[in-house]
């Protein structure tokens, strides 16, 4: 069988992942064929196998490679990324990409582009809470039920930072360092710590769980963490709670949909939540059939992140079609943007 070529646009903490773990296994039907980086020069954590893959530093020009049956980007951003994601799905190429930011600001534009290519498709699990496969979960466990509510810790980085600050380990610049040596943080960590990150995942959390089209993210109220500090610890732990920074998305009593990121008190006795540590994420969703089940694991960093990647591109060399936009049954919910503001 002919192996599936990928061309991937990125080789930093997620791409070099992927590469070390698609050449860990030899006999598999996947072959990294070129890496797009922006200096060649730059050290790596990874050997790259010049007899099977090309390191290439000019982008557009990799685009017209007739070498990549399979774009993966793991470059991040909207500009440069937008375009290879644009040109690949127009070429009629699956895509595999961990970029929640561009999927969340340009979700209806790629669509678009999809329905008019016939062999094109977008792939996006390690877009959502990094090694969680909460998307194919999503997607495939929920398709006869009814969700009412998706909720939780979407950011691996600013769990760290909470986590540590909650012990009084460390104070916040320093701990934010800390994620972003560790490889979890976004290229600008401001994406992070104002919670913009995790309104891209809840946005796309709430595209899928509620079949709506993904909420435009400027519509979707959002406080971060960067105002919190350790003395806020204290004062939750008086009250048995720790601090969390939550996504939401939930349908309202008067059936709206209100999606939201806000840091939040969680009691101690919420153990999913309140007890989810470091880089961990956890996304509980409750629906009418199941109550409520928690999926938590590792939200961020090299190897967690990678799997999904890698996960998604034998879907892709199995024939398979794009993540799917929702649930099998669309729901006529109208978005409340006010609804923070009720509390
Ligand atoms: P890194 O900064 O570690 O890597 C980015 C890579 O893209 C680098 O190899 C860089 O090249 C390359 N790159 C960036 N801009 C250009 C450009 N203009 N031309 C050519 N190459 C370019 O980022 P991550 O691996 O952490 O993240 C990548 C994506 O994955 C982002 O969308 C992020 O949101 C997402 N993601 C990240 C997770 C994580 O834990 N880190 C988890 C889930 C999703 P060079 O190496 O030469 O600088
Ligand atoms: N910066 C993100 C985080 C990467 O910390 O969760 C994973 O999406």
């Amino acid at each position: 069988m002919k192996p599936l070529r990928i061309g991937m646009y990125g080789g930093g903490t997620v791409g070099g992942g992927v590469y070390e773990l698609i050449m860990k296994n030899k006999a598999s039907s996947i072959v990294i064929s070129k890496i797009c980086v922006r200096d060649l020069n730059k050290p790596r954590t990874f050997q790259i196998d010049e007899s099977v893959t090309t390191l290439m530093a000019d982008a557009e020009e990799m685009m017209k490679s007739d070498d990549i049956d399979c774009v993966v980007e793991v470059m991040g951003g909207t500009g440069l990324a937008k375009k290879v994601v644009e040109s690949a799905l127009k070429q009629g190429k699956p895509v595999v990409t961990a970029n929640k930011a561009l999927l969340a600001e340009h979700w209806g534009e790629l669509q678009d582009i999809i329905k008019n290519n016939k062999n094109a498709s977008l792939h996006w699990e390690a877009a959502v809470c990094g090694g969680i496969p909460i998307i194919q979960t999503l997607q495939s466990c929920y398709t006869g039920d009814d969700i009412s509510s998706v909720t939780g810790i979407c950011n691996g980085t600013t769990n760290y930072m909470l986590t540590k600050m909650s012990t009084g380990a460390a104070e916040y610049d320093d701990v934010l360092k800390e994620a972003q040596e560790l490889g979890y943080a976004e290229a600008d960590p401001t994406a992070d710590v104002e919670g913009h990150d995790v309104r891209a995942k809840i946005a796309l959390l709430a595209g899928v769980a509620f079949g709506v089209p993904v909420p435009s993210v400027d519509t979707i109220p959002c406080v971060g963490i960067s105002k919190i500090t350790s003395a806020d610890f204290a004062y939750a732990a008086q009250m048995n709670s720790t601090i969390k920074l939550l996504g939401t998305a939930k349908k309202t009593q008067d059936n709206k949909l209100a999606v939201y990121v806000s840091p939040a008190l969680v009691s101690m006795q919420l153990h999913s939540v309140a007890h989810c540590s470091g880089v961990g994420n956890v996304v509980s969703v409750t629906s009418s059939n199941l109550g409520t089940c928690s999926y938590s694991g590792p939200g961020a960093g090299r190897y967690p992140t990678a799997n999904s990647i890698v996960a998604d591109i034998y879907r892709v060399a199995s024939g398979a079609s794009s993540s799917a936009a929702s649930t099998s049954y669309a729901k006529d919910l109208e978005l409340d943007c006010n609804y923070v503001a009720k509390f």
